[in-house]
């Protein structure tokens, strides 16, 4: 199928995206990291045949040229790829590669803030009558050497960095070498808004945009009023640092660029954790999604899965469609790792089932589809200066680790010395091995995908929970006009019987997939009858 053919339905909606971590995906060049050829290479486990996962969309994470410092989130060139992952025409390829395998594309844009190296930053720090001066955040220090005001950095210490040369602070959200825009400076918007459509024009079909809801900050730079008794960035209510009015406007006139095109969305990384908030920027004239976190931070209780679900469903009623997320290159811990316990496999699937069975789009981290859990890294091993700095207590490195292809040397994934360990397991979890095996972590993604996608009522039905109180498992029902579908989960490894909270009528209801290849789950008397971490989807319709 040649996606850019093929009659629209909304990809973004219906459709699951995969999230891939370009530096840790697959090596052509045995430098040991990731890059386009690689990943280009590799397309065929995620579409295009049978046997594929078959996935809708691909994310990448930034492949522009980058120093590095945040691992490509510090932007030095925004028309360009960096020489290490390939060149324009292998991003063209995969482009077109990935459409004639039914995919779609999605590119990461880190536009709150550039690279220090990046020519605009180099220019603005030459001198205080630069042009490109007020193309990012200068300001006057206060009386005795204080910095403008007391916003801190997200990554740690204060936001605002002395420049010698000049004389002044300039602002940075996050490392000292990611400088923040000035949004405020229409030349700058100008700049990245034409940049947005030289991607389109290659033939993106949508972005991620990194930390959105930064790009704008209160015109006058007050404090930020403090808050007792908490430590860091939290020490702060960030009332002007972010989460300003004049977001919307730039939204929308974003949004324009990308309805001129065809087919074209975009899902926010909304900076902050409340849902209400992330709902906000989501819209006909805002985004196609924004991000809300909150699965991420669940414990493995059913309680607080339904809880995050319904505040979520409530947050976007009338404004926004969901979107879900369990892992990604951010999250310290991967939910393999963080929920897989003595019984990573069943664990894995019912996580996986709850993920693509819920009203919304599913967003896939690589490597979750075969369960790969954290690699375990020493403190000298740790790259990413996040990790670094919050040591023990968060490394973003540990779910970066390369991506557990087959059992040869470095799991496939580099003939060169990989930027990250791999890990050491991948003698027996990786994809070839999986894909030989039909009771599989990659079996069940690719079963429960292929059921998604000939499913009416999962991609499209309303959602109504059906355990208002759960202790042990959750079910709830997704109804379209054609078909309902049933959806029971057992988080513990007891077989038990789920108490519904409406007795439905059991006859018409047949079980279309279940995580356990014995499953003798029925729906009878108002329960669900469940085996040991059971995951089932019943249909009927
Ligand atoms: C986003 C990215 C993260 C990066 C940060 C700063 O949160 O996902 O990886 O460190 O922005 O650019």
């Amino acid at each position: 199928m040649n996606v850019v053919n093929s009659s629209a339905s909304l990809w973004w909606r219906e459709g699951v995206i995969y999230h891939i971590y370009l530096r840790s995906f697959a090596d052509s060049n045995g430098d040991g990291l990731g890059d386009l050829p690689g990943l280009i290479a590799h397309l065929d486990h995620i579409n295009g045949n049978p046997d594929a996962l078959g996935v809708d969309a691909l994310w990448i994470s930034p492949p522009y040229p980058s120093p590095d410092k945040d691992f490509g989130y510090d932007v030095a060139d925004y028309h360009n790829i960096d020489p290490r992952y390939g060149t324009l025409s292998d991003f063209d390829r995969l482009i077109s590669e990935a459409h004639k395998r039914g995919m779609r594309v999605m590119l990461d844009l880190a536009i709150n803030h550039t690279s220090d190296l990046h020519p605009w930053f180099l220019e603005s720090r030459t001198s205080r009558h630069n042009p490109k001066r007020d193309w990012y955040l200068w300001r006057d220090g206060r009386s005795s050497g204080r910095p403008p005001n007391n916003w801190q950095s997200v990554f740690g210490g204060c936001a605002w960095e002395w420049d010698q040369t000049t004389q002044q602070y300039y602002y940075h959200m996050f490392l000292k070498g990611q400088p923040d825009l000035n949004w405020r400076n229409p030349a700058v918007r100008k700049a990245l808004m034409e940049m947005v459509r030289f991607w389109l024009d290659r033939g993106v079909d949508g972005f991620r945009l990194d930390v959105f809801n930064l790009w704008f900050k209160h015109p006058d730079f007050p404090d930020n009023p403090r808050r007792l008794g908490v430590r860091g960035f939290s020490r702060q209510h960030h009332l002007h640092d972010y989460d300003q009015p004049e977001m919307f406007d730039a939204l929308a006139e974003f949004r324009s660029i990308l309805d001129a095109y065809s087919q074209r969305a975009a899902v926010g990384e909304t900076f902050g954790p409340d849902p209400w908030r992330a709902a906000s920027y989501c819209g006909d004239d805002k985004l196609h999604m924004a991000f809300s976190f909150e699965f991420t931070e669940c414990p493995w209780q059913p309680a607080a899965f339904l809880k995050a679900i319904q505040r979520w469903e409530k947050a976007l009623e009338g404004v926004g469609w969901p979107c879900y997320v369990l892992s990604n290159h951010d999250r310290p811990c991967r939910h393999a790792s963080r929920y897989g316990g003595r019984y990573p496999d069943a664990v894995a699937k019912v996580a996986a089932t709850l993920l693509l069975t819920l009203r919304g789009t599913p967003f896939l981290y690589y490597g979750e589809e075969i369960g790969m859990p954290n690699v375990p890294l020493r403190r000298s091993q740790l790259l990413d200066p996040v990790s670094r700095r919050y040591w023990p207590f968060l490394s973003r490195d540990s779910g970066r680790a390369p991506m557990q292809w087959n059992t040869s040397p470095n799991a496939g994934f580099t003939t060169g010395k990989p930027w990250l360990p791999v890990h050491p397991g991948y003698h027996e979890r990786n994809v070839a091995a999986q894909r030989e095996d039909p009771l599989s972590v990659f079996s069940f993604y690719r079963d429960l995908i292929r059921l998604r996608r000939r499913s009416l009522a999962l991609r499209k039905g309303s959602y109504t929970p059906l355990t208002s109180h759960p202790t042990r498992g959750l079910a709830y029902l997704r109804e379209a006009p054609e078909e309902q579908a049933l959806i029971g989960l057992n988080f513990s490894h007891r077989p038990f019987r789920l108490r519904l909270d409406y007795d439905l009528i059991a006859e018409d209801w047949a079980v279309a997939l279940s995580s356990l290849s014995d499953s003798t789950a029925v729906i009878a008397g108002g329960e669900i009858k469940l085996g040991p971490h059971e995951a089932v989807v019943f249909l009927r319709g």
